[in-house]
Parts: structure tokens; sequence; C-alpha cells
């Protein structure tokens, strides 16, 4: 039944490789339709940002257009404003994300605003997105806490939270950018932010930097939420919050969710070998134990 499905959001090929050494397209390519050959549903393909800020991601509109799609398959670009969402619109990106952030001082350096400012800008791209049919999705950064301002009220992430929701985003993932979260503080900010947007609207995006993600997906999967942000082999960070690294592992996600009777619909050696591949390109040791095992017999 539905309570047992989980819905996981593949980020390897965005947050992932936004902060890696870049990479060539044609092997974005290769991982993009590897990952959805392993059965994943949606995939997060790139990101329709200022090249200047994030050049891993300059080719994004390269990968959309040249990927060999599967129906059924979601695939995804973070757009900040309407010029990304026109990138995004012309490369044929199936939804687009707004990020937003609980954060004052992170929305800064990440975004060059406010809060409040990224709000207005977010309002005519969610009017074109409606127009094209283009479902949206939000993110809210900083959600337990930020690099720059430390401890973040979680009245603020329910707050802007809600905010993204009311515009018409169709799902809220919280994101513990830096991964400093615990297990009882992820949970009481769920909670919180579920007073205020319904459980089945919002999704966790927990980076690892501290190993807790796993532990935090764990205390808050009895909470009723159902949907999960990870990247394959742990990829990536984020380029504007020093010292943080990839999101959670999706070989490691989906190893758990499966010994405890979750169905993800995740062929776990395909996945494993889309890992390893990118690896290979980029030279570096595999951030998912799960999958080094795996690889290793
Ligand atoms: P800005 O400098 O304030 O923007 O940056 P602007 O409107 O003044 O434009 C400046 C230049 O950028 C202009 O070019 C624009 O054309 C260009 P110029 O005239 O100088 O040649 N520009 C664009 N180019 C391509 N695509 C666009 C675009 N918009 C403007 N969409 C801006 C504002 C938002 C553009 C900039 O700050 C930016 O690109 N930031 C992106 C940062 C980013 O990608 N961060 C990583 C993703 S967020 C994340 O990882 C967190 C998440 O994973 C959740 C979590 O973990 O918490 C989602
Ligand atoms: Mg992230």
């Amino acid at each position: 039944d539905a309570k047992d499905r989980v819905s996981i959001f593949e980020m390897g090929a965005r947050d992932g490789l936004q902060n890696e050494v870049a990479v060539p397209t044609a092997a974005k390519i290769a991982l993009i339709e590897s990952l959805a050959d392993a059965g994943l549903k949606r995939i997060e393909a790139g990101s329709f940002v200022s090249p200047k800020w994030v050049p891993q991601m300059a080719d994004s509109a390269d990968v959309l257009k040249q990927i060999q799609r599967q129906s059924g398959v979601v695939y995804s670009a973070l757009t900040p404003n309407v010029k990304g969402f026109e990138l995004a619109l012309d490369a044929k990106a199936s939804e687009v994300a707004i990020f937003g952030a609980a954060s004052q001082s992170f929305s800064q350096r990440n975004i060059n605003c406010s809060i409040e400012e990224s709000i207005e800008r977010f309002i005519p791209l969610m009017e074109l997105a409606k127009a094209h049919n283009i479902p949206v999705r939000g993110y809210v950064s900083c959600v337990l806490g930020c690099p720059y301002e430390g401890e973040i009220a979680v009245s603020e992430v329910a707050r802007v939270s809600e905010i993204l929701y009311k515009m018409g985003c169709y799902e809220i993932s919280l994101g513990d950018t830096i991964g400093i979260g615990t297990p009882q503080k992820a949970r009481r900010m769920l909670q919180t932010v579920a007073e205020r947007v319904p459980m089945d609207k919002l999704a966790l995006h927990f980076h690892d930097t501290y190993g807790q993600a796993l532990a935090n997906i764990l205390a808050c999967l009895n909470l009723g939420v159902r949907v999960f942000d990870s990247s394959v082999a742990g990829l990536g960070g984020c380029p504007y919050a020093k010292g943080a690294s990839g999101n959670l592992a999706t070989e490691d996600l989906v190893y758990m969710l499966h010994g405890m009777g979750f169905e993800t619909g995740i062929d776990l050696q395909k996945l494993a070998l889309a890992g390893q591949a990118i690896n290979t390109q980029l030279n570096r040791n595999n951030g998912s134990k799960v999958a080094t095992a795996l690889l290793a017999k």
C-alpha cells in the first residue's frame, strides 16, 4: 500500500555535480540515463542559474536536450528567476524548482537577495509556470541551521515553506544544506512545518556532512513523510556552504528503506554501477558505504 512506498528525488546530476569539478556533458547524460535505467523516476538534471555563479551547470540546456528520455520519468531543473525558467522551458524540463531559504544570510549569498526579494522574484515565474502547465517544486535551505547564522528558528522554516506552498509549489523540499541536523531536531522541525504544509506535500533533503542524514530520516519516517532527496554515490555539496558534503547517498537510503520493507522501485545493483561510473569519471572515492560494499563483492 501507499504507506510502504517511498519516492526518491535523485540529486546527483545537479546538487551533486554542481559542487564537483566540471565533467563533460556526455558524462552527465550517461549518468542521467543510467539513473533512469536503475529505476529512478524523479531526476534533477541541471540548473538554469548564472554560469558565473555555478559554471558546473552551464551546459544544463545541452544535457536536457540530449538525454534519451524514458516515459514516466521526470527530468527537473532549478530555476531562480524568469530567465532561468525560460531557458528550462526551451530545454523541455518536465518540471522546475525554485529555491529559497529560511536564513537571510544564506539567501543573500546563494541567490543575491533577501528572502522577501526572492519571493517577489518567484511570483512571475510561478505565473509563467502555471500558464505552461509546468509543475514547480520549492526548496527551503538551512532548515536545521545556517553556515553564517547558526541556529535557525523552526517557525521561520515553517513560514517560508508555507509561502512557497501557497504560491503554488506542489511539494516543498526541506534542505539541511550543511548536514548539521540531528534526529530529534529534524523531527521537531518537520512536525512544525507539517502544521502549515500537509505532510504529503513535504520532502526531506538532507546533506550528510556530519553523517546524520540516515538517522534523521529514520527519526522522521514515522511522522509520515515519504519523499526524500538523495544523491548517487553521495556526490556533491553546496558551493556556498563551505565544508558541506554531498546529499545522503541514494544507495545508502535505498538499502535502509528496502531493509525496512519499503518499496522504491530502484534496482540497487544498477544504481551502484551508475555511481561507480561517475566516480571513475571524477576520480573520487565513492561516498556511499552501501555501494562500496556491493561493488567489492
Ligand atoms: P544576480 O547577479 O543578482 O542576477 O544573481 P542579475 O539578475 O543581476 O543578473 C546578473 C547576470 O546573471 C546577468 O548576466 C544575467 O543575464 C545573468 P550579465 O549581464 O552579467 O552577463 N543571469 C542568468 N544567467 C543564466 N541563468 C539565469 C540567470 N539569471 C541572471 N537564470 C542569480 C542572481 C540568482 C542569477 C545568481 O545568484 C545565481 O545564479 N545563483 C545560483 C546559485 C546556485 O545555483 N546555488 C546552488 C543551488 S541551491 C542549493 O544547492 C540548495 C539546495 O540543494 C537545497 C539545500 O541543500 O538546501 C537546492
Ligand atoms: Mg542541497
